[in-house]
Parts: C-alpha cells; sequence; structure tokens
C-alpha cells in the first residue's frame, strides 16, 4: 500500500521550517516528515526511530540531503539522554506503527493477512507471542480493557487462556479466528481489533514511550522550540492533551476575589495554543482512510524550567518489568 505521511500539510504549517534550525522527527518511519522538512528549508533533520527496518530509507535520505540529515536508533524517549543531541527547535512525534509495519505479515501486527504473533517494532524482546500464551489471565483482561478499550475484555482472556491449554497461540491468524468465533461479530470493525490494539501497545510500552517522549522533548527544547504531536487514538490524545494542559496551565490559579486562594506552582513550561487541536482535511481522509483518527496537538516551550517528571499520567496496567521482561 501507498505510504501517506499523515497530515503532512497541518505539521509544516505547524513547525514553519527554518533555515539554521534543528528538528528531532522521533517517530522516522519511511522518512515522510523528515524529507519534506529538508525540502522545506536548509535546515537539519535528526531522525530516530527504534525499528532497526528503517536503516535503508534513512541512508538515502543522509546520501541525498549531505550533512542535514542523520539517523539514531533509539526509542524517543531517550531523546535527552544523547550525547550527540543538545537543545534543538522542535520535536515531532507520529505515534504509532507505520503502513510498512502493518503490511509486512512477518511483523506480526494485522491479522489481514497471518503472520507470527510478533509486534514488536525494536524486533528485540518479548512479543505478542509471549504475552498472549504467558501472562495471567487477569492481567490479559487488564491490558485488553485499558489499552483496546475492549468491552468484553473478560470474555476476550478467557478464549485465550482456554485455547492455550491446549496449544500455543503462535499466528495472528490463530489468534483472530479464536476472538472471532468466541466473540461474534458485533459491530463493523473486526472482532480482534480492540485485542490486537492492546497487545501491541503492551509490548511496545507505547503509553510509557509516550509520556517519557514528552518529558524528554519538554528537557531539550530551546524557549521557542515547537512540540508536535500526531496520535491515531483516544489514549494517546488525552496523554498528550493533558501532559500539555499540565504544563500550559501549572501557575494559572487562584481568584482575583480571593486572592489568598491562589496557590504557587511551577512556572508553564509549555504555552499552549488553545485551538491548536487538527484533524486531517476532507481531502486527506478521502485520498487515506487510514488517517481517518488522527489529531495533531501543538505547544511552544517556555523560557521556564521543566517540571519534575510524575507519573500519575500513565494507567494502572501490568507492565512489561511484571513479567520480567525488558522493554
Ligand atoms: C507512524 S510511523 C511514522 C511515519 C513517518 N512520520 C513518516 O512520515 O514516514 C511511526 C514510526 O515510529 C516508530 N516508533 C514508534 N514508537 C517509537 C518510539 N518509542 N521510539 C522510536 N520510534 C518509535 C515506529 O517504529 C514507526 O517506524
Amino acid at each position: 500500500m501507498k505510504h501517506y505521511p499523515v497530515m503532512l500539510g497541518e505539521v509544516i504549517a505547524a513547525l514553519s521550517p527554518k533555515a539554521g534550525e534543528t528538528y528531532i522527527d522521533g517517530t522516522f518511519g519511511n522518512g515522510g516528515y523528515s524529507e519534506a522538512f529538508l525540502k522545506a528549508a536548509k535546515c537539519h533533520v535528526i531522525g530516530l526511530d527504534r525499528d532497526p527496518n528503517v536503516q535503508c530509507r534513512a541512508t538515502e535520505l543522509a546520501a541525498a540531503y549531505d550533512g542535514r540529515f542523520t539517523l539514531i536508533d533509539t526509542p524517543f524517549s531517550k531523546m535527552d539522554q544523547l550525547d550527540s543531541i543538545e537543545q534543538v527547535d522542535a520535536v515531532i512525534l507520529d505515534i504509532g506503527v507505520s503502513s510498512m509495519q502493518l503490511d509486512e505479515s512477518e511483523r506480526g501486527f494485522s491479522f489481514m493477512r497471518s503472520g507470527p504473533l510478533d509486534m514488536r517494532m525494536s524486533q528485540s524482546g518479548p512479543s505478542a507471542e509471549d504475552a498472549v500464551n504467558e501472562m495471567s489471565r487477569s492481567d490479559l483482561e487488564q491490558i485488553f480493557r485499558v489499552y483496546g478499550e475492549e468491552k468484553r475484555a473478560r470474555r476476550a482472556a478467557e478464549l485465550i487462556v482456554r485455547a492455550r491449554s491446549e496449544s500455543r497461540i503462535v499466528t495472528t491468524g490463530g489468534l483472530a479466528e479464536l476472538l472471532e468465533k468466541g466473540l461474534g461479530r458485533t459491530g463493523k470493525i473486526h472482532p480482534a481489533t480492540r485485542v490486537f490494539q492492546a497487545l501491541r501497545i503492551f509490548i511496545n510500552d507505547e503509553l510509557r514511550e509516550l509520556y517519557l517522549g514528552l518529558c524528554a522533548a519538554e528537557a531539550i527544547l530551546k524557549p521557542g522550540g515547537r512540540l508536535i504531536v500526531v496520535t491515531f487514538h483516544s489514549l494517546e490524545d488525552r496523554l498528550v492533551k493533558r501532559f500539555i494542559r499540565r504544563r500550559s496551565e501549572a501557575a494559572k490559579s487562584g481568584s482575583r476575589y480571593q486572592p489568598e486562594l491562589v496557590q504557587e506552582g511551577p512556572s508553564p513550561s509549555f504555552n499552549e495554543n488553545r485551538r491548536s487541536v487538527v484533524k486531517p482535511s476532507e481531502k486527506e481522509l478521502a485520498e487515506n482512510p487510514r488517517s481517518r483518527s488522527a489529531k495533531l496537538r501543538c505547544a511552544i516551550r517556555s523560557d521556564r524550567p521543566a517540571f519534575i517528571r510524575d507519573d500519575a499520567l500513565l494507567p494502572s496496567v501490568p507492565f512489561l518489568e511484571d513479567y520480567g521482561w525488558a522493554a
């Protein structure tokens, strides 16, 4: 399937690329955003991706835009820990899986064509097969409920536990089929959709990566630097929205009539543009239906210090470490 960089025009408008500036494209993927930034101005782009398969495309860009593009194979949550990166003018995150990852059945992200039950973006660590065959029923239920927003989470977990007691579940097709048979079709979407989403988020630790990525961006953005995030489902969007709101409203409390109630909070580390949530245009929706749930949010870094990290924005769910699995 053709690769469309989602909401590219809107991302460029939010970024407003300028010569001499440095940007982090934290989710390089097929390089659609990076290439558009490099074309739009004589800027420098540092691409990050935890999928080693993007290397080939990165080599092409490095050759075509000599000296202005580099790729670092690392999760974006660590962008503030790299010696080679100092302060930057923008951080752009396009959260989720790429069309290349989705379309390749060997990667195990999709059940449209059966493949190994893998789903690991970094191609290392535990896989979805490990999660499905080794996690307790109640933990599976919880991740399906929280990460998949699946109403029939308990039933889905029970079906899996029953099936795996007969034989290990090893393919996307096998898992999708047992869920389809056991849950039945109720709406337009395939009954396995939400369970697959939940497993993918769990295995790639996506929500914590997103939260740590936002904190890391806060640490390395220059005053005036832009944070631009494109998300694809409500769990991610809610996290980005709350993060930006918390950090832009920090000191704005109290009342003009009861000034004694004013609470001293940290100074806002971001300025939020209240109308900053943007959705894809009708034209884009017609050309690329996969963009239908995309949302873009942006905020501008202030000159105030970064907040102290607290994990209150993360849902309470089992994490990989609970099983002794490193991310
Ligand atoms: C939706 S695609 C990005 C597409 C890209 N904007 C383009 O125009 O081609 C998301 C990419 O981000 C990568 N990714 C997801 N989570 C990541 C993380 N925590 N750290 C680094 N890369 C990540 C995935 O491997 C995937 O290649």
